[in-house]
C-alpha cells in the first residue's frame, strides 16, 4: 500500500500525529506517517498530493531539534505545518520563531483576518487548542497571517503562491472542534486528493500484494481468536485459500468456551484450514507452583513457542512426502501503532509505548519470513475490515485478552480447580455486560481471582471462600485507563450471580483504580 499514500505526515514526534493521520484517513484519502528525516527524493517517490509536518516536544533551536530535509519545501507539492511544524517551515524558509512571553496552552479563540482555503466554509470565529512555548514573531517571505489569537498575530498564515499554509494550534484534537473540517479542506482543496481509501479498495489490494509476496508458497499464522490474528486470518484465507493454516494452541488459560467458538467460526464456518493443539496440559504442569507474575509470563511465553514450533514441523511432516508445504512465512497480526517508528525524543510519549509482543521470538528461530496484511491499519480500521470479511461481531468487536490468559487474573497458584472459578466468575461478568449493553461500550471488563479468603454466611452456614475483584476499565489505546462508572444495579447483579453461583467465591469487589498508577490486568 505504501506506494498509495496520498498525504505524507512527518513525525517530529508528537502524540498526535497518529490522530492527524487518523483524521486524513477518514476523509477516505490515505495518509501515512514518515520519520521526520525522510529524504524528500523518497517521499517524492511515493507521489503524494500534499505534506504535513506534525507537531513535536522540540523548539526549532535547540540542539538536538528534529529539521526534516530541506528539500521537501522545493518538491511543488502543497504543505501544512502543524504547530512545531508551522515553525519549523517559518525558520527553514526565513522566518523568525522565538521563545514566548507565557506558555499558551488549551482552549483559544481563532479569528479569522483574511480569506483562506483553508478555513473555507468555516466562518469567521473558530474554537482552537493550544500547546505550544514557542512562537513565530516574523513571517517568511511570501507568506502572510490570515487568522490570529489573543496571545499571537501569526496564529494562522499562507503563502498562497506555493500552497504553505501553516497553523499555530492543533486542528487534529476534539478539542478544536471544526478542525476536522479544517484538514479535510487542505486534503480536498489544496491538495486536491481523490477520496479513494475505502476499506473495499484496501482489501482487494491486500489480497494481491500478498499473493505477489508469497507466491506458491505456504503461510502459517497463530491465531488466538483475538481481533488482529482473526482478521489477518480472514483476510489471508481471502487472499491465498488452501496455502494458509493457522496455529490455536489451547494452553489451558482460556476463557470459557473459547476453544470451541474459535474452532467453529474459522474451522467449520470459514473452513480455513486449522490445526488444533491442545497443550492445556504441558502448561499447567509448566506453571504448577509458580506464584511470580514476571516467572508466569515467560513460561508461558517459552512454552508457546515451543509448542508452535512443534506443531509446524508436524503439519510439514505430516504430508505425503514430495507434497509436504513449505511453510516459508509466518503471518502477524501486527497493527499501525505497532510498526510507527516513534521519534525517540527526550518528554516524547509516544516514545515510552511499546506493545506486548506475544510470538516475538518465533520467526528469528524458524526461519520464517514475515507477512504482516494489517501493517498499515488502525484498530478501528481493522474491526471494519473483519466486518466486511464477515467475521461475527463476537470477533471483530471483542475486547483485548492478554496472551497470557487467565494466568495473570489469577494471583497465586493456578490449578484446575482455581481456573474453574475464575471461568464462571468471568462468564457472569461478560454475559451481564453483554446483556446490558456495556459490554461493547467499554475497553475491558473481566474477573479477577484473588487469593484471599473471608467469611461470609450463606443460609445458615458459614463459609470462608476466595474473593472476585471486578475490573471495568475504557481506554483508548491500552496505555491509559479509567474505572467505569457502571450502573448500580449492573454491579449489584454481577456481584449477586458471582457470589450465589460460583462455588469457591464468596466474595466480590470492584476495582475503583485508574491506569496509570495501576494497570489494566493485576499482574
Ligand atoms: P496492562 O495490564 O499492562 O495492560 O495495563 C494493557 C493492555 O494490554 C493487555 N495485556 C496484554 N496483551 N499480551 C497481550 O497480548 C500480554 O502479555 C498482555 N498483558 C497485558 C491488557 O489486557 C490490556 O488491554
Amino acid at each position: 500500500m505504501s506506494g498509495h499514500a496520498r498525504v505524507v505526515i512527518l513525525d517530529f514526534g508528537s502524540q498526535y500525529t497518529q490522530v492527524i493521520a487518523r483524521r486524513v484517513r477518514e476523509c477516505q484519502v490515505y495518509s501515512q506517517i514518515l520519520p521526520y528525516d525522510t529524504p524528500a527524493r523518497e517521499i517524492a517517490a511515493l507521489n503524494p498530493r500534499g505534506i504535513i509536518l506534525g507537531g513535536g516536544p522540540s523548539s526549532v533551536y535547540s540542539k538536538d531539534a528534529p529539521h526534516p530535509d530541506r528539500g521537501i519545501f522545493a518538491l511543488g507539492l502543497p504543505v501544512l505545518g502543524i504547530c512545531y511544524g508551522m515553525q519549523l517551515m517559518a525558520h527553514f524558509l526565513g522566518g523568525k520563531v522565538e521563545r514566548g512571553a507565557r506558555r499558551e496552552y488549551g482552549h483559544g479563540q481563532l479569528k479569522l483576518t483574511h480569506q483562506c482555503p483553508l478555513f473555507g466554509g468555516l466562518g469567521k470565529l473558530m474554537d482552537v487548542w493550544n500547546s505550544h512555548g514557542d512562537k513565530l514573531t516574523k513571517l517568511p517571505r511570501g507568506f502572510r497571517a490570515v487568522g490570529r489569537t489573543n496571545n499571537s498575530q501569526f496564529a494562522a498564515i499562507e503563502d498562497p503562491k506555493r500552497r504553505f499554509y501553516g497553523l499555530q494550534f492543533h486542528p487534529e484534537v476534539v478539542h478544536t472542534p471544526r478542525g476536522k473540517e479544517l484538514l479535510q479542506n487542505f486534503v480536498f482543496e489544496i491538495c486536491d486528493a481523490p477520496p479513494d481509501w475505502t476499506m473495499g479498495s484496501f482489501i482487494d489490494e491486500t489480497c494481491e500484494n500478498i499473493r505477489k509476496q508469497v507466491g506458491s508458497d505456504h503461510v502459517v499464522l497463530g491465531l488466538s481468536g483475538g481481533v488482529d490474528s482473526s482478521v489477518a486470518a480472514a483476510l489471508l484465507h481471502k487472499a491465498i485459500g488452501d496455502q494458509l493454516t493457522c496455529v490455536f494452541v489451547n494452553n489451558g488459560l482460556l476463557r470459557a468456551n473459547e476453544a470451541e467458538a474459535v474452532q467453529r467460526i474459522f474451522g467449520e464456518h470459514f473452513r480455513i484450514r486449522l490445526k488444533y493443539v491442545d497443550a492445556s496440559a504441558q502448561f499447567l504442569k509448566k506453571l504448577k507452583g509458580v506464584t511470580e507474575p514476571e516467572r508466569k509470563r515467560k513460561i508461558i511465553g517459552y512454552e508457546f513457542i515451543r509448542v508452535f514450533d512443534d506443531a509446524v514441523t508436524e503439519l510439514t511432516r505430516g504430508r505425503t512426502r514430495g507434497d509436504a508445504p513449505k511453510f516459508r512465512w509466518l503471518a502477524q497480526g501486527t497493527l499501525y501503532p505497532d510498526v510507527i517508528e516513534s521519534v525517540a525524543i527526550a518528554g516524547n510519549p509516544a516514545a515510552l509505548i511499546k506493545s506486548h509482543h506475544n510470538v516475538g521470538g518465533l520467526p528469528k528461530k524458524m526461519k520464517l519470513k514475515l507477512v504482516e496484511p494489517l501493517r498499515e491499519l488502525f484498530k478501528d480500521e481493522v474491526r471494519e475490515v473483519g466486518a466486511q470479511l464477515g467475521l461475527p461481531k463476537e470477533i471483530v468487536q471483542r475486547q483485548p485478552f492478554p496472551g497470557p490468559g487467565l494466568a495473570v487474573r489469577i494471583l497465586g497458584a493456578i490449578t484446575p480447580e482455581r481456573l474453574r472459578v475464575l471461568r464462571e466468575a468471568d462468564t457472569i461478568v461478560v454475559s451481564e455486560m453483554k446483556a446490558s449493553d456495556w459490554y461493547y461500550k467499554v475497553w475491558q471488563s473481566f474477573a479477577v481471582l484473588l487469593p484471599v479468603k473471608s467469611v461470609g454466611v450463606m443460609g445458615d452456614e458459614r463459609t470462608y471462600e476466595d474473593t472476585c475483584a471486578v475490573r471495568v476499565v475504557e481506554s483508548q489505546d491500552g496505555m491509559t485507563a479509567d474505572w467505569v462508572r457502571l450502573p448500580y444495579d449492573l454491579l449489584a447483579r454481577i456481584s449477586g450471580r458471582i457470589v450465589n453461583e460460583v462455588k469457591g467465591i464468596n466474595r466480590c469487589v470492584f476495582d475503583i483504580t485508574s491506569k496509570p498508577p495501576g494497570t489494566i490486568e493485576w499482574e
